[in-house]
Formats: structure tokens, sequence, C-alpha cells
């Protein structure tokens, strides 16, 4: 099942919150991050885990951990900025690969202008973030990237998908998991979620 509708009660309040016509910069960037946190969780819930003994406060004592999983977080420039501390937070020995795109105000296609990848990306999951899954263009483009790059485990976490985006996603990329606050109704004319949130880029860095 590539997409995952996060239906938490915590998630449903947040992004209803995010919503709101006249919210101020500082109010969007807390719920973008606070929203990444709990989409990492659920991104990394299937993570396996492995036992292993260490010396606890009353002796030897058995714990889990992680079983050598490999991450690289991915946020697409500018507005996936604004969830890469929420996802550090939960996953925080992740390293950050960073890929630059803007989308064609006129085509809607993507434009990517910068991209700087880690290493060993055969060996490692890739997260990547941006809050607005709209046409799908963007976030097609960054799988294409990683792939060409040699990644092989691909999940993508979105505050908030459209049926377009995700038609499109299925089509080129049906080996990614989409992890969503709200999956909404469709796209405008001009290529904006409805409801949506409108122009995350422009609510994070306060340029609207
Ligand atoms: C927005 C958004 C996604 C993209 C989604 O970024 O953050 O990256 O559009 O649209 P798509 O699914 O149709 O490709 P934008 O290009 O506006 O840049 P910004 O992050 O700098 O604001
Ligand atoms: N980018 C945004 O920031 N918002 C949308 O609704 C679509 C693309």
């Amino acid at each position: 099942m590539p997409i995952h509708e996060i239906r938490h009660p915590l998630v449903r309040h947040k992004i209803g919150l995010m919503r709101e016509g006249d919210v101020s910069t500082k109010k969007f960037r807390e719920l973008t991050a606070e929203i990444a946190r709990l989409l990492a969780y659920e991104a990394c819930k299937d993570f396996p885990l492995e036992t292993v003994e260490i010396d606890g406060w009353a002796g030897p004592v058995r714990i889990e951990r992680i079983k050598g999983k490999k991450v690289t977080v991915v946020p697409i420039l500018r507005a996936g900025l604004g969830m890469l501390d929420g996802v550090l937070d939960m996953v925080p020995s992740a390293k950050v690969s960073v890929v630059g795109i803007a989308r064609d105000e006129e085509t809607l296609q993507p434009v990517p202008y910068f991209e700087k990848f880690v290493g060993q990306l055969d060996e490692r999951m890739a997260l990547i973030i941006d809050p607005m899954l709209a046409t799908g263009g963007s976030l097609a483009a960054t799988v294409d990237m990683l792939k060409r790059k040699g990644c092989r485990q691909v999940r993508a976490l979105v505050l908030v998908a459209a049926p377009e985006g995700i038609a499109l996603m299925n089509a080129q990329h049906p080996d990614v998991d989409i992890f969503t606050a709200s999956i909404d109704s469709h796209l405008d004319g001009q290529g904006y979620i409805i409801p949506g949130l409108g122009d995350a880029g422009d609510k994070i860095f306060g340029t609207r």
C-alpha cells in the first residue's frame, strides 16, 4: 500500500490548524515541524530491531536497538527544510542529502537547480520530505535522482497530498511509500492543492 494517510487525532488536529487563512509564520513553522515528527514516527515503524546486551545500572540488561539501518533524509528546497528538524528529532543519526527543485509556475514542471547527496546511497533508506505533493512532478524527479545514484529504498513524507500527485507516483514509482497527514480533494487551475495549505514555502519562510 504506497499511500499512508495518518489519521491520528493529533495529526488531524494539527493539519486543521495549518489551514487557517491568517496562520502566522511562527505557528505554520511550528506545526510543520510537529507533524513532521509524527510522520517520521510512522514511516519508521517497520524498521528491524536487534537485541543486544549492555551494562545497565543493575548489571547486564538486554535491550533492543534499530538494526543496521542507514537513513538519509532528503529535503526538497525550499519548503522541505521546514520539516527537517522535526524528522531529525526522531532519526538523529540520519545523514542529510539536499535537492533543489522549483516548480515552474506556468508549466507546473519541476526544474531541478541543486543536488548534494551523501555517500553509500545504495545502503541507505531515503526519507524525502516536502510539505506539498501537488502534481507529483517534484517528488517524482527527486526519486529519479536518488535511483540514478543507486538508492533502492525510498519513502516520502508530505503534509498534504493531492490525488493527482498520488496517481503520478503510483504510475512512475509504485515502490515508494508515501506518508501524509491528509489526502486532499484536487488541484485548482494553478496547480494548488484544494483545500491545501496555500504556498507552503512562502508560509514557512515568510515570503508571502
Ligand atoms: C512546492 C512544494 C513542492 C512542489 C509541489 O515547491 O514545496 O516542492 O511545489 O508541487 P508539484 O507536486 O506539483 O511538483 P515550490 O516549487 O513552490 O518551491 P519552494 O519550496 O521554494 O516554495
Ligand atoms: N506548492 C505549494 O506550496 N502549495 C500547493 O498547493 C501546491 C504546490
